[in-house]
């Protein structure tokens, strides 16, 4: 059948209209909230490059917790800036590092919201790699182990999920094995299954002083040309036991995300990062775009190529937008 028997038109015609026939919809619970946690108190420190986000002090995290849970969203991802680095990245994965406290402050005030630890050395690196340095490379294997001390520490703290970032291989099946070993089988681990090295991940560096001193991340993370190689990474990391999934960046990528969701059952999500963040900001700030409706169109097209959830940097101003749980 087609026109003239056939108008499309008939079901766009009113704003009623379109909400029954939306295929896909967006709420708050479909937002994760990416947070830096900084030493001190009372901090709430501003990111140049990510308007609108900040650094929060354990205590100052811990208000904006209660605000986000407010707000109808789920949960919350915690990056950490450790008060010192070192070569080794040890405040990553000690039992009183910065994360640790955080997770045990925010699980205390608010346990009704899910806390994720990103698992990854970068932040706590001298070096800014996301794993130990040997002859200027990173060496996988010898990651594997603080990755799944840093895990063990960070569920033992209370985080409901742990989410190795750091591309290394092996690592699900490392950190599965550490938790177990601990008696925490509850905990979720959610890869970053596909992640490309991206220079949209610009933005993250300035807030977690984490950019590589020497050299870049494509020794580990994924070269952007490259999608079969995704669906191989994704295997990979169920096999190793992940129960959750994640393409990243987002928008650049969602073939791959269609790709993924058409090929595995996992609750899938992906990560609109810092710098997808970034240029939407800056584009609004200048006025040339509509940042608001560029925001909800970027989250709703996320959800439409497969997303079952999104971590962004907009979870509260979307969540506030979307409202009603
Ligand atoms: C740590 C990590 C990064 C991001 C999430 N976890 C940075 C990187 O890999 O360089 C990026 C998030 C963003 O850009 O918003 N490995
Ligand atoms: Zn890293």
């Amino acid at each position: 059948m087609s026109f003239p028997l056939v108008r499309m038109r008939r079901l766009r015609k009113t704003a009623a209209m379109r909400r029954l026939v939306a295929e896909t919809t967006l709420t708050p619970a479909d937002l994760i909230y990416p947070m830096f946690v900084c030493p001190g108190d009372h901090v709430c420190q501003g990111i140049g490059s990510m308007p609108g986000v900040n650094r929060y002090s354990i205590d100052a995290l811990v208000e904006e917790c209660r605000k986000v849970a407010d707000l109808g969203i789920p949960g919350v991802i915690l990056f950490g800036i450790p008060e010192k680095k070192d070569a080794l990245g040890t405040e990553g994965y000690s039992p009183n590092g910065i994360i640790p406290k955080a997770v045990r402050a925010v699980k205390k005030a608010v346990p009704g919201l899910l806390v994720m630890c990103d698992v990854c050395l970068c932040e706590y690196t001298s070096h800014g790699h996301c794993g130990v340095l040997e002859k200027g490379h990173v060496h996988n294997d010898a990651t594997l182990e603080l990755l799944a001390r840093a895990s063990v520490v960070y569920a033992k703290a209370g985080a409901d999920v742990v989410a190795p970032s750091d591309m290394m291989d092996g690592r699900v099946y490392a950190i599965r094995e550490g938790l177990d070993e601990e008696g925490l089988d509850d905990t979720i681990i959610l890869s970053y299954a596909a992640k490309y090295a991206s220079a949209y991940y610009g933005p993250f560096r300035e807030a977690a002083d984490s950019t590589p001193q020497e050299g870049d991340r494509k020794g580990y993370q994924m070269d952007p040309p490259n999608f079969r190689e995704a669906l191989r990474e994704v295997a990979m990391d169920v096999e190793e036991g992940a129960d959750m999934i994640m393409v990243k960046p987002a928008l650049p990528y969602l073939d791959v995300l269609s790709a993924v969701r058409q090929e595995f059952d996992l609750p899938l999500s992906a990560y609109q990062v810092s710098g997808e963040y970034a240029m939407i900001k800056a584009g609004g700030q200048m006025g040339w775009i509509d940042e608001e409706k560029v925001m909800m169109e970027s989250l709703i097209c996320i959800k439409r190529a497969g997303a079952d959830f999104i971590f962004t940097y907009f979870a509260k101003e979307a969540a506030a937008l979307v409202g009603g749980r």
